[in-house]
This record gives C-alpha cells, structure tokens and sequence, in this order.
C-alpha cells in the first residue's frame, strides 16, 4: 500500500497470506475492485526465516484493527487482530529488530483508529527516534526506531557478571538478546 515498487528488488515483501478478491465498489470504474495480497515470501512475523542482522531497514505494518475489520473489506485488506494479539505484535517487534543490523532503521506504521499508538509502543521496550501523524484525522502514525549498536567485539555469551541490569550503558535490545534466541518476525 505504501510501496512505489513491490517487486523493487531492493526490497523483500513478506505477509503471512496470499490470496485475491474481487469486491462490489461502486465508485470504482465496472463496479468492483481487486484486493491482491501476493508477497515475495509467505511467512509469519512473528517467527521471520531470516538470520539475526539480515536488514539494514525494516517496514512494520502489522493489521490495526480488532472490531471494524471483522468482517467486509477493510479486513480483507488491512487483516485483523484476533487472539492475543499484543503477545502477536510484542514477538513480531522483537522480530525486527533481532533480523535488524546494528543501527538499522525499523519503520512502523500504525492507524490508532482503535487502539491508542501509546498502548502498542508499550509491547516493545525499544525506544523510538521520531514520529509523524498522517491522514484527515492526524491517526496514522509513522514512528521511527533506530537499533542500537551492538558491541561486536564482545559478542553476548549467555552469561553476565551481574552488572548489566543495572548498566544504562546497555541498551535493552541487548540485554534481551539471549531471551529472544529462537523466535522467529514481519510484514511489508
Ligand atoms: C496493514 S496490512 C499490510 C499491508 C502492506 N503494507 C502492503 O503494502 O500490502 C497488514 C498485513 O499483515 C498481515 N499479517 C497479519 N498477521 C501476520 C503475521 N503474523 N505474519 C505476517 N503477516 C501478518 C495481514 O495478512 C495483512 O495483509
């Protein structure tokens, strides 16, 4: 939706669904309208088939809506949040940023028409750079993180000597480093 180019190949467009739908709109020349959700890659975000540090930018835009996108169009095109689906998006930003390189650049975008942007930036304790409000109503926000640098010379071994909680030096990624092992990440 916000791409120039989907198939830039600069760029890796991943959704968890494929599919193709043909809907009544009558403002639209013959009627309908086509909705295509056709991604390089089909997978989940919150378990991404990439190493860690694969990415130098990473485009969050996981669905926003939880009771207008039940059913009809707009959950078609945008999906919907079902379940748990803050553990959903809690995995899904501890995804980007472990696939993120050190001082990538994660992108987020989120449409706070039901739920406030403040409640979803508390599923990640990354902290963001910058953001700007989009839209007639100012609800679409656009939030920049920037991914710590990692200390490359002294890789995280599993252990600590106990100082690290407490070192404001440490940023939070990388005190969870060990503790996000495993899972999986995201969507285009
Ligand atoms: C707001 S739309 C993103 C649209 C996309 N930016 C584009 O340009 O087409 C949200 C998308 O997230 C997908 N999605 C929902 N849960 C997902 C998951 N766990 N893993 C991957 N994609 C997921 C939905 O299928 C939906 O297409």
């Amino acid at each position: 939706m916000f791409w120039f180019d989907k198939r830039d190949p600069r760029g890796l467009f991943v959704d968890k669904r494929r599919e193709s739908h043909t809907l009544p709109d009558i403002s639209s020349k013959g009627g309908s309208r086509e909705l295509v959700v056709d991604p390089d890659l089909q997978c989940d975000f919150t378990a991404l088939p990439f190493p860690d540090e694969s990415f130098a930018l990473v485009v969050f835009d996981p669905p926003h809506f939880e009771r207008n996108g039940a059913s009809g169009w707009v959950g078609l095109k945008y999906g919907t949040l079902k379940g748990d689906w803050r553990e959903m998006l809690r995995d899904g930003f501890a995804e980007c940023f472990r696939v993120l390189k050190p001082e990538g650049t994660l992108i987020f975008k989120w449409c706070a028409d039901e739920i406030p942007v403040s409640q979803i930036l508390a599923l990640t304790p990354e902290r963001p750079l910058i953001g700007h409000k989009s839209g007639k109503q100012q609800k679409t926000h656009w939030i920049t993180f920037l991914k710590s640098q990692r200390t490359a010379d002294a890789p995280d071994d599993g252990k600590s000597d106990g100082q690290e909680e407490n070192d404001e030096r440490v940023h939070p990624y990388q005190r969870r480093r060990t503790s996000i092992t495993g899972l999986g990440l995201q969507s285009g």
